[in-house]
């Protein structure tokens, strides 16, 4: 790893862990002063989108549990580790989750990265059952454990990424760890959310309606909606609701069900793809539904990259 091993401290190293195609990566790009010193995804298809739209990221296609954390380092001081480890072990979306015992489950083997690496900060991302279930013992424990490693200030809430300008909401779990007071985001638009309109308009206008019909079991669904809505086909749906107005964020995207949304606008029906779901979640239109779906959406993680840079400039000041 050719790196730069003398700290710069207008220049933040970052690792992302369980990286996709790069949702939590796309908000921290937003913000400067943040230095990708590496992103580890095991799926090829994903480490290829992310070289190709994220250029100034290494990335090491590898198993997070297989990586040799002191030949990676060779001794860099990292300051902040990120991760989503996968969430379809713990994911309300998914009728064969089987929990904690889930072999993929990926969250002790990020808290053993955290661990090898000792960044002075670390963000966690997941589903929201991981923290209101049965399995919330099991995170707790983890949590225990960090804290006794040294992150005294270690964390966890459930927030909205429509609460921080996203055109979309996705309630995700954080866990947030620090060796010192810590501060979180800021809401910075509970109450006055932004309307799916004006990221998905521009796109709408610019192509032919796909006439998609909708399933004939969702016709009742939405009878007595009016104008342009977003209709999620999903039978029996039970995460959300079955349409949201365009003048408002949308529901929560899901990668599970390849392209089950769909959009009413102007009178005329059109499939969401790939490029109207990767502006709501605020990532490259060349990403894929899987990819989009499976995100942190921008919105929050560029609240996250500014919060924990301010962490680090403080930290830094007071040294
Ligand atoms: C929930 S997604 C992460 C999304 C990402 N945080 C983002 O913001 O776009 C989980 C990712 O972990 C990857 N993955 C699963 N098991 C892995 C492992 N053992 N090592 C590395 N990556 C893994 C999956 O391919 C998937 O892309």
């Amino acid at each position: 790893m050719q790196q730069n091993k003398l700290k710069k401290h207008s220049r933040f190293y970052l690792i992302d862990l369980y990286a996709g195609q790069g949702g939590f990566i796309s908000g921290f790009n937003r913000v400067d002063g943040w230095e990708h010193f590496l992103a580890v995804e095991i799926t090829e298809k994903h480490c290829n989108v992310l070289r190709e739209i994220h250029p100034n990221v290494p990335v090491l296609q590898k198993d997070v549990a297989l990586v040799n954390w002191e030949e990676v380092l060779d001794g860099t001081e990292i300051d902040c580790v990120i991760g989503g480890p996968p969430c379809q072990p713990f994911s309300q979306g998914n009728n064969r989750r089987n929990g904690w015992n889930d072999p993929r489950n990926g969250v002790p083997t990020f808290v053993n990265a955290v661990k090898n690496i000792n960044p002075k900060t670390f963000l966690m991302e997941n589903v929201p059952w991981l923290w209101g279930s049965s399995q919330k013992q099991h995170v707790q424990k983890l949590i225990d454990e960090l804290i006794e490693f040294g992150y005294t200030y270690t964390d966890a809430a459930i927030l909205d990424a429509a609460d921080f300008g996203a055109p979309c909401h996705r309630r995700r779990l954080f866990i947030y760890g620090t060796k010192l007071p810590h501060e979180w985001p800021v809401k910075t638009h509970k109450g006055k959310h932004t309307s799916a309109r004006n990221y998905l308009a521009p796109l709408l206008s610019n192509r032919e309606p796909d006439g998609a019909p909708l399933p004939e079991w969702v016709k009742p669904k939405i009878k007595g909606s009016k104008g342009d809505i977003i209709v999620d086909c999903k039978q029996g749906n039970k995460m959300g609701r079955q349409y949201v107005s365009l003048d408002e964020p949308c529901f929560t995207l899901v990668s599970t069900q390849g392209i089950r949304h769909r959009i009413r606008y102007k009178g005329e029906y059109y499939r969401m793809r790939a490029p109207e779901a990767a502006a709501l979640q605020g990532m490259d239109a060349r990403c894929t539904i899987d990819g989009i779906g499976n995100a942190v959406n921008a919105w929050q993680a560029e609240a996250w990259a500014k919060t924990m840079k301010k962490y680090l400039i403080d930290i830094d000041q007071n040294a």
